[in-house]
Parts: structure tokens; sequence; C-alpha cells
């Protein structure tokens, strides 16, 4: 394993003991709203902690960019971090959530982690290296019809401008799919759709953090990333479809009629 993959890995895991020993106390948590909320944040944020503490011992002079802390240095390599993806699941118990680390160098995806801590599952690429969970090798699903395919995606649940395109979207894949899921973590789902789980995926407007590491995997197992167009920059816009290279044409063959101007490649 690269030494750099290598390190990502122990720090994801370090952050997975943080969030699996409060995880023991969500029953006392829900009990008060704000704490609850308050306590969230902090396994957010010490789980970042560990994380980045983990990454700039080994290498203290790479980059950071974090959900909850921010951007920190300047150099060639950036590590790209999601100390806990899926957290509205974290807080209600529903075990679908990840950790999602990325090392990107002179703007290239490098290395890539996510780690789901309720089924000790560890997805890891490195680039040219191929795709893995656990010691075993993943890749992209097979098949080649939309109408055979499980898709995933996530709904908007906070920002709704692009409600209205999103459900339009939405009506269009129930009834052009085998089923579209909803798992609440965007970071899994990608490294879900990796290993032939999903066949194909969709979202609009995800964070860095959300995808960078899922996106390696992607094309790490063989699958095709791109924006709603099929074009580059989806790591900026946060505007993603996922798949093998057929499922991915015929997602994006979909969506194309009700593509507004702000959600075409720039
Ligand atoms: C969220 C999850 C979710 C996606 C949201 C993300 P968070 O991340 O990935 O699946 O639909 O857009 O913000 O907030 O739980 O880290
Ligand atoms: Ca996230
Ligand atoms: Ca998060």
């Amino acid at each position: 394993m690269h030494p750099m993959l290598n390190t990502a890995v122990k720090a994801a895991r370090r952050a997975a003991n943080i969030i699996n020993r409060a995880s023991q106390d969500l029953d006392a948590l829900h009990i008060e709203s704000k704490q609850h909320n308050d306590y969230v944040s902090e396994v957010d944020r010490s789980a970042e902690t560990a994380i980045i503490e983990t990454l700039l011992d080994a290498y203290p002079e790479h980059a950071i960019l974090a959900e909850e802390s921010g951007r920190k240095g300047q150099s060639d390599y950036q590590w790209i971090i999601d100390p806990l993806d899926g957290t509205t699941n974290y807080l209600h118990g529903f075990p679908q959530f990840a950790i999602s680390i990325a090392l990107v160098h002179q703007g290239q995806l490098d290395q890539a982690v996510v780690y789901d801590p309720t089924r000790n599952e560890l997805f890891t690429a490195s680039r040219g290296k191929g795709a893995y969970l656990n010691e075993r090798r993943i890749r992209v699903a097979k098949r080649t019809r939309l109408s055979e395919s499980l898709i995933g995606t996530g709904f908007p649940y906070k920002d709704f401008t692009h409600l209205d395109t999103y459900m339009a979207m939405f009506r269009d894949m129930l009834q052009k799919t085998s089923g579209v899921r909803r798992p609440g973590s965007a970071a899994l789902d990608l490294a879900w759709l990796a290993a032939g789980r999903l066949d194909g995926f969709w979202e609009i407007g995800l964070s860095k953090w959300d995808i960078a590491a899922g996106c390696l995997l992607i094309k790490e197992a063989g699958g095709l990333v791109g924006d709603f167009e099929g074009n580059d920059g989806y790591i900026d816009s946060g505007n993603i479809v996922g798949g093998n290279p057929k499922i991915f044409a015929q997602i994006l063959q979909t969506l194309a009629p009700h593509l507004t101007d702000s959600l075409k490649s720039a």
C-alpha cells in the first residue's frame, strides 16, 4: 500500500474510534436536542482533529481542506477530509455514514479512503492501482441497461434552489430504472457504486469533501464520473453523475432535458 494511503487509513480508523465511542451515547443525547447538535458537531470536530493530526504528523508540510476547519497550508499535496459523512443518519442511529479522506497531488486525485465503521468496510484507491474493499479488488457493475439499474441519489435537504428541477429528474429516474435509493452518505454511495452495489448515481450541489475520495474509487473501479453534461469540473460544482460507461451515458441523457443554465457545465 502507498505510504500516504496507509497514513490516511490510520487517520480514518482513529476517527472511527471516536465516532463509534460517541454513538453509544446517542440515546441520552436525543433527550436534549440542543446538546445533541452540539455534541454531534463535537464528534465531527474531534474526529476531524484526529484525522488532521495523524496526517500532519506524517506529512507536516501538506495542505488541508476539511469540512469543519477549512483550509490550512499551501502545498502540491492537499488532503480533502469529511470526518463524518451522513451526519443526519448518525444522529438517528441509522447505520449509514462514513469517513472520507482524499489526497490531491498537483491538482489530481491521488489517494482515497472511504471507511464505513459500522460494517468495518474500508474502501481504498491509489491512482493507477485500482480500487479495493478491504483486501479485495472492486469493479463497477456490468449492467448496460438503465431499466435494470439500481441508482443512488441524494435529495435536496437544506438548499431548495433546484428542488423543482430535482423532482423532475427524480420522476424520470423512477420510471426509467429498476429503483432509486437515497442512503444518506454521498461518500459511501460513491464507494458502493465503485463496488458494484449501485449501478449509477447523481446528486446536485455536493461539497468537495463529500465526493473527492469517492470519485477516485469509481475511476479506479472502471467507472466514469462527470458533471451533468459529462464534463470535468464536478469536484468544484458538486453536480455529479457516476456509473459504468454505458449507464453514465444513459443517466446524462435522462437528466439532459431538465438542465437549467446553472446546472450546465461552466
Ligand atoms: C451529506 C451527505 C448526504 C448528501 C448531503 C451531504 P454530511 O454530508 O453526504 O448524503 O446528500 O448533500 O451534505 O453533511 O452528512 O457530511
Ligand atoms: Ca458530507
Ligand atoms: Ca460531514
